[in-house]
């Protein structure tokens, strides 16, 4: 490779946070009084980062939110329908103060079909903190099967009002601040597997079609705002055990076999097995992926 064309990948392709790998081995090899020490979590660090999470008062959103501030975010401001927060997000606030490191969770009410609400909540976090550098858009419903030739448009648009414009007003009022402060930043918007696939046998047209808007939702804001180093993935979780699927579960316990059987691990997710991956995306490990649909479903897409 020519020269300038080797300095013009480095500079272009350079890491946030210095030499890593290959390059931080050469580094130390051409001095000797550098002292060699492990890298990877500093690339998984989100030290200072502020954080917005829709539908953070519980289920996927909190348990995301409460890794981003173990993580070391300064602040996951966590938004939902409630005018208060439930218990779990309260004592989930208690178990963040308590671990030391200076992050914290804040809660406010919104509900994310409310673009002008969630462009001035967001621009009031960036007044404050001066930066926004995550978000995940995780506030999201699904509602009893209907035969799709039988399915009510009052339904079918409250789940796309939801599930599809919300995602895009929640990533919208983040990126909006994101541009503001220059510093670049990481969207998560989620989405599921049934955006991919559809579920067997269940008449769950809206939330299928309202996921799958959001797939390529993700890849079109990628593309949009790359140049402004914002980076916007989608997250397909296979099925996992919250408030929403223990509705169904309520009703009809078998489906928790039918679920499990659908993957080849026989079983579920839990929460908190999205922690590593929203952690990965939010943090500097992950500066190459945008515009990717990052699928955690126990190999329910491969069966
Ligand atoms: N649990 C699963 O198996 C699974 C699988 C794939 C994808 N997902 C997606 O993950 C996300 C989180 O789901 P969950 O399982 O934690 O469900 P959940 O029902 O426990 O949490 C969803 C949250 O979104 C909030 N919400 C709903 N409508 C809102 C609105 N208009 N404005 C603001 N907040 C609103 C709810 O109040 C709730 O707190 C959803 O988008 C869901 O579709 C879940």
């Amino acid at each position: 490779m020519a020269s300038e064309v080797r300095q013009k990948v480095k500079t272009q392709s350079a890491s946030p946070i210095g030499p890593l790998g290959i390059e931080a081995a050469l580094a130390a090899e051409a001095n000797p009084s550098v002292q060699p020490r492990p890298k990877i979590f500093d690339e998984l660090a989100l030290t200072d980062r502020v954080a917005l999470i829709s539908g953070g008062n519980r289920g996927l959103g909190l348990d995301i939110a409460i890794a981003l501030c173990e993580a070391g975010a300064r602040v996951a401001y966590c938004f939902d329908l409630p005018e208060k927060p439930s218990e779990v997000f309260v004592a989930s606030q208690d178990y963040v103060r308590r671990l030391g490191n200076n992050s914290r969770l804040e809660y406010f009410s919104a509900d994310v079909r409310d673009q002008q609400l969630l462009w001035k909540k967001a621009e009031e976090i960036g007044d404050k903190e001066k930066r926004l550098d995550i978000c995940v858009a995780s506030a999201g419903i699904a509602k009893a099967p209907i035969d799709c030739l039988e399915y009510p448009a009052e339904t079918f648009k409250e789940v796309i009002d939801v599930n599809t414009s919300g995602v895009f007003f929640t990533a919208q009022a983040a990126g909006r601040q994101m541009a503001r402060f220059g510093r670049g930043g990481s969207i998560i918007l989620v989405a599921s597997v049934l955006g991919s696939v559809a579920a067997r046998a269940h008449g769950v047209i809206s939330y299928n079609s309202s996921k799958s808007a959001v797939l390529q939702m993700a890849r079109s804001m990628a593309c949009e705002l790359g140049s402004k180093k914002i980076r916007v993935n989608s997250l397909s979780p296979g099925y996992i055990h919250t408030q929403m699927t223990g509705a169904f579960l309520d009703v009809r316990p078998d489906l928790l076999d039918e679920w499990s059987s659908l993957n080849p691990l026989g079983r579920i997710g839990r929460p908190d097995e999205l922690r590593g991956v929203v952690t990965w995306l939010a943090s500097d490990a992950s500066t190459f992926c945008t515009g990717s649909d990052i699928v955690v479903d126990g190999g329910h897409c491969a069966w």
